[in-house]
């Protein structure tokens, strides 16, 4: 392994590339990553970057958003096939039988769609910074895609916005029932439970802090207490027991694993980066209206 990690970082300074890589992607993947975060993180990052070129170790929606936000550069994604299941849950012509039921709504979208329902759409937001994006809007209803638990939680948390939401959901956070929540904290009763809120709305219920990838290894990291039950995808248990070897990380249950995300290898990385395919382009009309929403979403979240 040491040698294609070695490869990889002697290749990307040549090339004048930068590799970015989300919370969920196989551990191995940060030893050669100059950015490890969460969608919002990544997203910020792909906006400032100078490098050249932009790999994404991650889904197709976040190097899609990481070309739209970053024109001029070339982006590739190592794994071409790994889409994100929930952002493939809503089609542009689903979108707009969902606008015209609610016509004149604020709209606000997950970062996790397509750059075509992102073109139609006021304003974008991630699991890091969606109560703030609602408040922005200054509306006492809004409709929220594709993601409906993160809307739920969106609409509990603030208590004066009505949240529409369209049903899409993300499979791998839907694997996590209430039981296992009662379970864990049976077994590890001074455990605190850490959840996203992409988790159905019985278990975000029952968690103690409910936030985003970044959010979650934040309040691990400042909190006095020693155990945490954590409610989201594995990768994020493997960076905190790396992070913080002296805390006790217990996955809320076995395999809460996204398949796309764990698709990328060193060896893709090395491939796009050798020969450069596997680019991302988004049709010119799309993209002018789609980088519309993200940067307004960019400029609330500065
Ligand atoms: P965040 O990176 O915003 O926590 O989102 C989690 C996720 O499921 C990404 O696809
Ligand atoms: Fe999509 Fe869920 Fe995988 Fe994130 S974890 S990429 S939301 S399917």
């Amino acid at each position: 392994m040491e040698k294609i990690i070695n490869k990889i970082n002697t290749l990307k300074k040549e090339k004048k590339a930068v590799i970015l890589a989300h919370c969920y992607q196989p551990v191995e993947i940060d030893n050669v990553a100059d950015y490890v975060g969460d969608s919002l993180y990544l997203s910020q990052v792909a906006a400032k970057t100078d490098a050249q070129i932009i790999i994404f170790a991650g889904v197709y929606f976040m190097a899609q958003t990481a070309k739209l936000l970053s024109p001029d550069k070339k982006v590739l994604l190592p794994q071409i096939d790994a889409g994100c299941r929930m952002a493939d849950m809503i089609t542009y012509d689903q979108l707009k039988d969902f606008k015209n039921a609610h016509s004149g709504v604020p709209i606000v979208c997950y970062i996790n769609s397509t750059a075509e329902v992102k073109s139609e759409c006021d304003i974008c937001c991630t699991s890091s910074n969606a109560l703030k994006i609602v408040k922005s809007l200054n509306t006492d209803k809004i409709l929220f895609l594709p993601d409906t638990y993160l809307g739920k939680w969106v609409e509990r948390q603030l208590g004066d916005v009505e949240v529409i939401t369209y049903p899409g959901f993300c499979p791998t956070h839907l694997m996590i029932r209430p039981d296992d929540i009662e379970k864990a904290r049976k077994e590890h009763p001074n455990a605190l439970v850490l959840a996203h809120p992409e988790c159905h709305t019985s278990v975000s219920e029952r968690a103690d802090y409910v936030g985003s990838t970044v959010g979650i290894m934040n309040y691990a990291k400042n909190s006095d207490n020693k155990s945490f039950i954590i409610a989201t995808e594995y990768g994020v248990v493997q960076r905190l027991r790396r992070d913080f070897p002296k805390k006790e990380f217990i996955p809320v249950k076995e395999n809460v694993i996204c398949p796309n995300m764990k698709m990328t290898s060193l060896e893709d990385i090395l491939y796009v980066l050798e020969t450069g395919n596997n680019e991302i382009t988004v049709d010119k009309d799309i993209s002018s209206k789609a980088v519309k929403c993200i940067d307004r979403m960019l400029e609330v979240s500065k």
